[in-house]
């Protein structure tokens, strides 16, 4: 049993942790523990510790030492209600306008199977494989429920939470926050790794001491964001790759986001995560619920490698769905960076023509196939073919491509609109703006009103449509800015802070349409790069484009940050020309294709400007790519360096029976009379004999692992390498 109650206490148990919680003698509930296997319970930690200024519960009768502001709670009402001041996980205003919950504990349910949440993305599973926990709390003025949802899923050491509040009373409620995550540890020395960056820049992994008071990571952009993402991780001080205690969420929200720790006076540490209270309210009619998005859950005592690993297995097995979740890939060529706007049918067919040549195996048609498309200043919106550019239509164009033995795959920014568009002349009204306020622009763009049901409608047959019709294989699905200006005419004014949820609402909902309409089509998802790239989007979409920044030296440190939660195969990542379009950067092709390799591979540039040698350095590298596939995507990954720290990026595949290993990386900067560089091993069987695949020496598993293994002799800066090792013994 994963899950088990006794004596109060309850028990969700994985393979390798333990999750205790308990509702106390006011009913009260309490959380006792996130970690290790114990074999006990963990509320001989708790501590009733008589501080100043801190409230306490009537139903205490003056006891001083009962106070909700020290005590470890399960789900905080906090922020001064109940006398907890600390960070709240749910707020709400009552009828009467005071907004204090307090919150009991009634009755718990054990469900066999994982709980699902309507209309949003979450973690799937066999009913064998998980088992669900859920918690009424409640308060009994206001009549609101609060269900906390636990899904254990023992054989992945994860566990998912998430919340729903219904009002069960006969009078309105809004919600001001609701997180899906609330965890409170008092004891520790933690850090706070969290994932910031900007456009071309993403998820650069930041590791810091937590000080006294909040710290946050959060988007308001009504997406996850490019600034910020909604992943987060806790580390005892010390930990490293293979040793310490970590603990890791990902939330399962393609919105804005908000993580907030609270490092408090007693030196005790809450996390809360979920939607950003700052864009989001909700209100709840008699009757009504409101249902919190996913957070998943898994902490380990083996240090970050270990932990990515559980989340990389979640992700690409119970998180991502269709054809693609879990096989192999087409390796593409997108002509983005190879044409930008300026393409014809002529010239898209030599690039497709030259990349069937080497081996690639789809022809991705990028941005300005549509409507009047020459620049990013307009066309957005108008989803008909551009005849001017490209004369025989998709319809042409794909069986030539299909003709070549390539599948064909296109790009569409469906939540975008340019004002010079048809669509736009015609739908005003469908586009985000405040009434009597001009809107705010960005890369030329407005955005459409994905709450409204007549836009999504729209979508829906505007883009099933052209799926049907055409021959289309993959679908790159774009968005090109921040949301601001949150307003929308189907809403009254009382509820009109609910309109970002409900604009991922749509989103969700019209991805659901088309993904299980169009089970055989490979959605890739992109905002800029990786402008969300978040578990939510991998609900229906198996890979992002990581970044717009094709550079692959900057790369190094997008994929390593990104390598933390998100699975490899998720990672959609390209070899592009150079001097490199974002930095003017000049790296070798081996060096690009190396960086490319740990992800779902691709290029993006004219194939055909490149001499006869490059073509065929191409053409092996498609085939490597090919050879390794598995082993990258199924493999284990390891940051067998950190970027920011050691003068190279060097990361491994190893399989899981751990036979082969595939090292690759790039060394940054040249040295003159300097050693070889060493990198040490991970996870490998201290017993077992490796050979190199590169110059034919073994090594024991305790050798590599202990002594590590030397880097090819380097030269010239941003040089990569590889060391495929196989198991002799
Ligand atoms: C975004 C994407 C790019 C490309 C352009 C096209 O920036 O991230 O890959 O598709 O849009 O406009």
């Amino acid at each position: 049993m994963a899950i088990s109650v006794e004596n109060g206490v309850f028990h969700l148990e994985t393979a390798n942790t333990l999750y205790q919680m308990k509702a106390d003698r006011f009913g009260v509930f309490i959380h006792l523990w996130y970690g290790a296997k114990t074999g006990h319970t963990m509320d001989y930690l708790l501590d009733y510790p008589d501080v100043g200024f801190s409230g306490n519960i009537y139903e205490a009768e003056n006891q001083r030492t009962y106070s909700l502001n020290t005590l470890p709670l399960e789900y905080a009402a906090g922020g001064g209600c109940d006398g907890d001041f600390r960070i709240p996980a749910v707020s709400a205003t009552n009828a009467d306008g005071s907004s204090v919950l307090a919150l009991r504990f009634q009755e718990y349910r054990v469900k066999k199977g994982k709980y699902k949440i309507d209309g949003l993305p979450a973690v799937y599973t066999d009913e064998a494989e998980a088992e669900t926990l859920e918690i009424i709390l409640r308060d009994d003025i206001s009549n609101v429920e609060v269900c906390l949802l636990y899904g254990v899923l023992p054989q992945a050491d994860i566990i998912t939470r998430s919340v729903s509040v219904t009002n069960k009373g006969n009078e309105k409620v809004v919600l001001e926050r609701v997180h899906s995550l609330c965890m409170d540890i008092p004891y520790g020395d933690w850090e706070w790794v969290h994932f910031h960056g900007k456009h071309t820049m993403e998820r650069q992994m930041e590791r810091t001491a937590l000080v006294h008071g909040i710290q946050e990571s959060s988007s308001t952009r009504g997406a996850s964001s490019h600034q910020q993402n909604p992943t987060v991780l806790l580390c005892e001080k010390g930990c490293t790759e293979t040793s310490g205690f970590c603990i890791g969420a990902a939330l399962m929200y393609s919105g804005g986001f908000q993580t907030q720790i609270e490092l408090d006076q007693l030196d005790q540490v809450r996390l809360v995560m979920g939607i950003n209270p700052d864009t989001f309210a909700w209100m709840l009619e008699p009757g009504e619920s409101f249902y919190a998005p996913e957070v998943v859950l898994s902490c380990s005592e083996h240090g970050l490698a270990e932990l990515s690993h559980r989340f990389h297995r979640i992700l690409r097995e119970n998180v991502c769905r269709g054809k693609y979740k879990l096989s192999e890939r087409p390796v593409l060529i997108n002509n983005w960076e190879a044409t930008y706007f300026a393409f014809d049918e002529k010239k898209i067919e030599k690039i497709a023509k030259q990349a069937s040549q080497l081996g690639i195996d789809m022809m991705v048609l990028d941005d300005g196939w549509f409507g009047k498309r020459d620049s990013d200043m307009s066309g957005l919106g108008d989803w008909a073919v551009n005849r001017t550019k490209l004369s025989g239509g998709l319809g042409g164009l794909s069986e030539k491509i299909n003709q070549m033995g390539m599948k064909f795959g296109i790009w569409f920014e469906p939540e975008g609109i340019s004002e010079d568009s048809e669509l736009y002349r015609k739908h005003p009204e469908w586009v985000i703006r405040i009434p009597r306020r001009n809107p705010v622009r960005s890369r030329y763009q407005l955005v459409l009103d994905l709450s409204n049901d007549a836009v999504i409608e729209y979508l829906y047959y505007t883009f099933s449509k052209i799926l049907r019709e055409y021959h289309i294989e993959y679908v790159k699905w774009d968005m090109n800015r921040s949301i601001c200006d949150w307003y929308t005419a189907e809403l009254p004014p009382s509820r009109q802070k609910e309109m970002p949820h409900r604009y991922i609402l749509g989103l969700y909902a019209l991805l659901e349409r088309l993904t299980n309409e169009f089970p055989n089509v490979l959605f890739e998802g992109c905002s800029g790069g990786g402008g969300r790239f978040d578990a939510g989007m991998l609900y229906y979409c198996p890979q992002i484009w990581c970044s717009d920044n094709t550079d692959a030296h900057e790369r190094t440190f997008i994929q390593y940050g990104t390598s933390f939660f998100y699975p490899t195969s998720t990672v959609g990542s390209h070899v592009s020309a150079v001097p490199n379009h974002q930095t003017g950067r000049i790296t070798s092709l081996k060096t690009r294709a190396a960086v490319a390799m740990a992800g779902s591979f691709g290029y993006e540039l004219d194939l055909n400007q490149l001499s006869d040698k490059e073509k065929e350095e191409v053409s092996k590298q498609v085939a490597a790519y090919k050879r390794y596939q598995k082993l990258i995507y199924n493999g284990l990954y390891y940051r067998l360096s950190n970027p920011y720290k050691d003068n190279m990026a060097v990361w491994a595949f190893m399989s899981e029976n751990r036979n082969e290993i595939l090292i690759q990386g790039v060394v940054f900067r040249a040295r003159s009379n300097s050693l070889r560089k060493r990198v040490r091993l991970m996870g490998l069987d201290l017993e077992g004999l490796y050979q190199s695949e590169q110059d034919g020496c073994t090594y024991t598993g305790q050798a590599l692992m202990s002594g590590g293994i030397l880097l090819p002799r380097i030269e010239g800066d941003d040089a990569a390498f590889e060391i495929h090792l196989e198991r002799m013994l």
